[in-house]
């Protein structure tokens, strides 16, 4: 979307060396030099040559560029000030200006309400002031918030709301930059045909108005709309055009184009084409420094190698994208990455299901094993204290505990009688198997535990490390705990599934096997848990041999 900054006037005479200060400070802000623009902006507040109201005025734009140096806290200080001295001393506007940059500094920090709240106020201020373009650019931040939010029709009547002002005014450039946003919320809609409506119509008045920079990034941006209307052939000549324009210049959108054009070549079924570009547009993500990018195309990169099978991969994309995000929450660019991160996580989510099922499908018994391992696991380990952001990462954990079984041949897994010393030695490498796969993804959390480590015993008599007791990762043995429940309650090659019941007694009776603690928490709830799929007493087995695998 368009970064919108407000734009405040200066209406009073003010002294020449001043004007210089202000312009100089701008100049900075301009080529993001922010650092100089606030030592500047630091002097006009104290400056007694300064009117009032360009005092006023410094205070509410050192805020802002508190904020641009991620120092929310200075800029907030900064901006209550302005409130108040405007409130004191200022008009109606003054305070609607204040107000307003109080407001983007929450929602930067992604406070929406608190932020909707301020723009409310701000509004309401304007509108007793008569400023009718700041009432405009306030519609504009209200428009954003509801679209962070997901409203996109509340987003779509403010950007309309905005859009008249500024038309009402003549501002054309505005107008054209809130048609970009209302093309953005009708694609986020998947109303094509609309979009495509106020692209066309912003890109005219871009044109008119000769904003060639801002042209460019209108056409990056309708390079997604072509590709969501699976309109490749558009979208590459739009790419290709762009390439062109930026050939001997480093233009910010150069990598988001390369992102694209990967996506394309994804989409056409060219996956070495589209690992290519994106790696490429990877690398510019990086020169440049823009997280979002580099989050994005990770992602990309992750559904790539998924339909390239190259399972290890895709979890290191998507691990990586998942670190990203956290970086740019650490930095309180929260707002848009939340909602991001959160379809990432279903994804990722999504995806370490499919795997586990791909290895799983192997085992004609054992279907959906691991997300019902994963279900009881978390039951158990959210009892045990672990809060959201664990219990992620030990969902993930425990859809991927048994991804080591690729190695184990088909006949071994599906082998209806007992295996020989030869098959059980194979079957008995999963574990160590499945660290390998994510030796070098550096996953957090205790997923290389659950994988490693899901198959010791209490008594130390299981494997790989024959560790006893609390020596076992606490992850480790709350999965043992779930997967062994679930290969007694289900039907194996071996044996038909057993109730709750007989499989309680037969998990009691393996003495030295649990964590008994976890063991007693985990069949205390699942006694009287309604579980899908559980086996009803007519379908009570006889007979069980062999607990877990
Ligand atoms: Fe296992």
């Amino acid at each position: 979307m368009i970064n919108h900054r407000p734009t405040v006037e200066l209406r009073a005479v003010e002294s020449s060396a001043v004007r210089e200060s202000i312009d100089r400070a701008k100049h900075a802000e301009r080529e993001g030099r922010w650092a100089e623009a606030c030592a500047v902006y630091e002097q006009l507040v104290r400056d007694p040559d300064a009117l009032s109201t360009t005092r006023l005025a410094a205070l509410r734009w050192l805020g802002r560029a508190y904020l641009e140096q991620g120092n929310r806290g200075a800029a907030l200080d900064v901006l209550e000030a302005a409130v108040t001295s405007a409130s004191i001393v200022g008009s109606p506007r003054t305070v609607a200006q204040a107000l307003n940059v109080v407001g983007i500094v929450y929602q930067v920090g992604g406070d929406l309400d608190q932020a909707a709240t301020i723009y409310a106020a701000a509004r309401e201020k304007a509108g007793l002031g008569g400023d009718g373009a700041l009432i405009a650019m306030i519609d504009q931040n209200l428009g954003t918030v509801a679209m962070i939010r997901g409203d996109l029709r509340a987003a779509l009547e403010a950007f309309r709301l905005s859009h008249l002002g500024y038309q009402t005014l003549g501002m054309r450039n505005h107008e054209a930059q809130i048609l970009n946003n209302i093309a953005l919320a009708y694609m986020e809609l998947g109303e094509l045909a609309d979009a495509e409506i106020a692209y066309n119509e912003a890109a005219r008045t871009f044109e008119e108005e000769g904003d060639h920079a801002r042209q460019l990034d209108l056409a990056v941006n309708k390079v997604q709309l072509y590709i969501a209307g699976r309109r490749y052939d558009e979208a590459l000549t739009q790419c290709q055009a762009l390439l062109s324009v930026a050939k001997d210049e480093a233009a910010p959108w150069r990598g988001e184009v390369m992102r694209h054009i990967g996506v394309i070549a994804r989409e056409r079924g060219d996956l070495p084409q589209a690992a290519e570009n994106l790696h490429k547009a990877e690398q510019h993500a990086i020169e440049s420094g823009d997280l979002l990018l580099r989050a994005d195309v990770a992602e990309q990169l992750a559904e790539v190698y998924w339909a390239q099978k190259r399972h290890r991969d895709m979890l290191q994309s998507l691990n990586e994208a998942h670190s990203l995000y956290s970086q740019m929450k650490a930095q309180h660019r929260v707002a848009q990455v939340e909602k991001r991160n959160g379809a990432l996580e279903s994804r990722f989510l999504e995806m370490a299901k499919h795997w586990g099922d791909s290895i799983e499908s192997k085992d004609r018994y054992t279907q959906g094993h691991c997300e019902r391992v994963a279900f009881f696991a978390c039951v158990l380990a959210d009892s045990s204290g672990f809060n959201s952001r664990s219990l992620f990462w030990f969902r993930i954990g425990a859809l991927l505990h048994d991804i080591g079984k690729i190695i184990v041949p088909m006949e071994v897994l599906n082998k209806p009688g007992k295996l020989t010393e030869e098959e059980w030695a194979i079957m008995r490498r999963h574990p160590e198997a499945g660290l390998e796969l994510v030796a070098d993804i550096d996953f957090p959390g205790d997923i290389r535990a659950i994988i490693r480590n899901h198959h010791e015993r209490w008594d130390g008599a299981g494997y790989p490390d024959g560790l006893k007791g609390e020596a076992i990762p606490f992850a480790a043995r709350i999965l043992c705990v779930a997967d062994v429940y679930d290969a007694l309650t289900t039907t194996r090659s071996y044996r038909p599934g057993l109730t709750h019941i007989r499989a309680s007694e037969i998990m009691r009776a393996s003495t030295g096997q649990f964590d008994p603690q976890l063991l007693e928490t985990f069949l205390d709830w699942a006694e009287t848990a309604d579980i899908p799929g559980r086996p009803t007493p007519q379908r009570m087995a006889i007979f069980a041999s062999g607990v877990g695998s």
